[in-house]
C-alpha cells in the first residue's frame, strides 16, 4: 500500500514556496555581497574557538526558526571571502553568479557516473576538458576528467602513471603491485602528494623527496640526488611530479628541467598545478607554466584562482586516451564492458562513482566572460602579491620570506625591539601575533612554517583587494605585535 503524500514532502516540493524562499534568501545575499565588498563587517573571519562554535549550534539547532534566518546565520559566521580583507587560505572568492549556477545544478542533480545520469553535463565535461587543456598549451589530443579536489586529481594521475610505467604486460589494477614503485616530487610540495603514494601501498620511501634551492625550486642535482637514493633502495620510479606553484609560499617548479628529466628516465610528468596551472592563461605570467604541454598529466582547481565555486578540478591527459589508465572497474549494473574506452561514461575514468554537474559551473564562466576572465584574475592575484611583497621590503619591521611568484607571500613581522630575539623567541612571537590577529582581525591571514622558522602567510584571491588593504594588515600586525609582551 503506497501511502498519501505527506504534508511535509508536498511542502519540500512545492514550486511556488521554492521561489519565495529563493527571493528571500537571493536579496539576503545581495546584502552579504555589499557588506563584505564595503567591508562593513567586524572582521573577514568572524573568529570563535571550535568549542564555543560547537555549543552554539548545539543550543540553536535544537530551535529551528526557517531556512532564510538559518541561511542568515550561517552567512554571519562564515569567513566572509568576499571581503576584501580575507587574505587567508587558497580557496577562490566565488564570482558570484557561480552560486546561481550551482543553484541550478543542485536542483537538476544529474550529476552521474554514466551518461545517461547527466547527458549534457558529461557531453559538456569532454568538450572543455579538450578545449581547455589545448588553451593550457596541452597538444591537439589532449583531454581529460573533472573531479572533486587536486587531492583526488593527483592520486588519480599517479595510478595512470603507475599503469603506464608498467606497460602492456602489467596490470597493477588486477594484480596488485609486484615490487615497490616511488614517485619523484619536490619537499616542497602539497602533502596530497605523499598521501597518494602511501595509498598506492608504496609507504613513505616511495615519496621521493627532491630538495629545492633558496627560491623553493627542485634542482637538477637534487633530482639526479633523490633518483640515485631510490634506485639504491631499488625502488622502481615511475613517475615525477612538478609543483605549479608550491602550496607553502607559491614557487613555481622549472617545468622543462622536470620534463627532460622524465624524457631521460623514461617517467610520467605530471604537474600538480593545483593552484597555480590558471597562469597559463595570463600572458604576463604564462612563463611560469612553459613545459606544461610537455606533462603527460595535469591537475587544475577551478576552485583556486579561477573564480569557479569549491570543489571543482579539471585532471588533463597530454593524451586523452591516457585518461583510461587509472581504472578498469567492473559495474554490471552501470556499464558493460570494462574495458571499452566509452568516453560518455566518466566512471570509469573517475575515482568518484556520483559526482556534481561540474562541467556546467565551468561552463558558466566561460559563456559569461570567456577563458580571458582568468588571466584577468591572475594578473591582479599575482600583482597583488607582488605589490604586498613591495610593501613588506619597504616597510621597517618585516621581512619577507622569498619575492612571490605568484599570490602566496610569506612573511614576519620583526619589530625593531625584538631585533635581536633568537629565532625561537621569533617563532613564538610569530605565532602569538597570528592568534592575536586571528581574534581581532580585522584581516585574515595564516601562518606557516619552513626552513626552520614560522611564517605568516597571505594568499592573494580576492581580486578586490586593494594594496591600501594590504598596507592596512601591515599596520593592523605592527599594532598587535606591540601589545605581546611574551619573550
Ligand atoms: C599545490 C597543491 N596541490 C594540491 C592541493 C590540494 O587541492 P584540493 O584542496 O583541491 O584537494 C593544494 C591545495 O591547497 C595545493 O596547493
Amino acid at each position: 500500500m503506497v501511502k498519501p503524500l505527506h504534508p511535509l514532502l508536498k511542502k519540500a516540493y512545492d514550486p511556488d514556496r521554492f521561489v519565495k524562499l529563493g527571493q528571500e534568501i537571493l536579496l539576503d545575499l545581495q546584502a552579504h555581497l555589499v557588506k563584505s565588498q564595503s567591508k562593513s563587517s567586524p572582521a573577514s573571519m568572524p573568529w570563535v574557538s571550535p568549542e564555543e562554535e560547537r555549543l552554539h549550534w548545539e543550543k540553536r539547532l535544537q530551535t529551528p526558526i526557517g531556512l532564510p534566518a538559518l541561511m542568515r546565520e550561517v552567512v554571519e559566521r562564515s569567513n566572509q571571502l568576499q571581503d576584501p580583507r580575507y587574505m587567508g587560505h587558497q580557496v577562490a572568492v566565488p564570482f558570484p553568479d557561480g552560486a546561481l549556477v550551482g543553484m541550478v545544478t543542485d536542483l537538476l542533480n544529474n550529476g552521474g557516473a554514466i551518461y545517461e545520469m547527466g547527458p549534457t553535463n558529461s557531453a559538456m565535461e569532454e568538450v572543455l576538458m579538450s578545449q581547455i587543456g589545448k588553451l593550457m598549451g596541452l597538444p591537439e589530443g589532449c583531454g581529460g576528467v573533472m573531479c572533486h579536489g587536486g587531492t583526488l586529481a593527483n592520486l588519480v594521475a599517479l595510478l595512470a602513471a603507475r599503469r603506464w610505467k608498467g606497460g602492456a604486460e602489467s596490470d597493477p589494477w588486477e594484480s596488485g603491485d609486484d615490487e615497490l614503485g616511488a614517485v619523484l616530487v619536490s619537499e616542497q610540495a602539497h602533502y596530497c602528494v605523499d598521501r597518494a603514494v602511501r595509498i598506492m601501498g608504496w609507504g613513505s620511501e616511495g615519496v621521493g623527496l627532491v630538495p629545492t634551492d633558496q627560491h623553493h625550486r627542485i634542482t637538477k642535482e637534487g633530482l639526479e640526488e633523490a633518483w640515485d637514493r631510490l634506485q639504491s633502495k631499488g625502488r622502481r620510479v615511475v613517475a615525477v611530479v612538478g609543483s605549479a606553484c608550491t602550496t607553502s609560499v607559491g614557487a613555481y617548479d622549472e617545468l622543462h628541467v622536470l620534463a627532460d628529466f622524465a624524457d631521460r628516465h623514461g617517467l610520467w610528468f605530471h604537474v600538480d598545478g593545483a593552484h597555480g596551472a590558471a597562469a597559463a592563461f595570463s600572458t604576463t605570467h604564462r612563463h611560469w607554466v612553459s613545459g606544461i604541454e610537455r606533462a603527460h598529466s595535469v591537475a587544475m582547481d577551478f576552485h583556486k584562482i579561477m573564480g569557479v565555486p569549491a570543489l571543482c578540478t579539471g585532471l588533463f591527459y597530454g593524451q586523452q586516451d591516457h585518461s583510461f589508465l587509472p581504472f578498469t572497474q567492473k559495474a554490471e549494473y552501470l556499464w558493460s564492458d570494462a574495458e571499452d574506452p566509452e568516453w560518455w561514461n566518466f566512471g570509469k575514468r573517475t575515482f568518484e562513482c556520483t559526482k556534481r554537474m561540474l562541467s556546467t559551473r565551468v561552463a558558466a564562466v566561460l559563456e559569461e566572460y570567456g577563458p580571458e576572465i582568468w588571466g584577468h584574475l591572475v594578473d591582479r592575484l599575482f600583482g597583488l602579491g607582488n605589490a604586498l611583497a613591495e610593501q613588506l621590503k619597504a616597510r621597517k619591521g618585516f621581512e619577507l620570506a622569498m619575492s612571490p611568484d605568484a599570490n602566496i607571500v610569506c612573511f614576519r613581522h620583526v619589530p625593531e625591539s625584538r631585533m635581536d630575539a633568537s629565532d625561537e623567541e621569533m617563532d613564538r612571537f610569530t605565532a602569538a601575533l597570528r592568534q592575536l590577529h586571528l581574534e581581532r582581525g580585522p584581516q585574515y591571514v595564516v601562518q606557516t612554517r619552513f626552513g626552520g622558522k614560522t611564517w605568516l602567510r597571505c594568499t592573494l584571491m580576492n581580486p578586490l583587494t586593494e594594496p591600501q588593504d594590504l598596507s592596512d594588515m601591515l599596520g593592523r600586525l605592527e599594532e598587535l605585535g606591540a601589545e605581546i609582551t611574551l619573550q
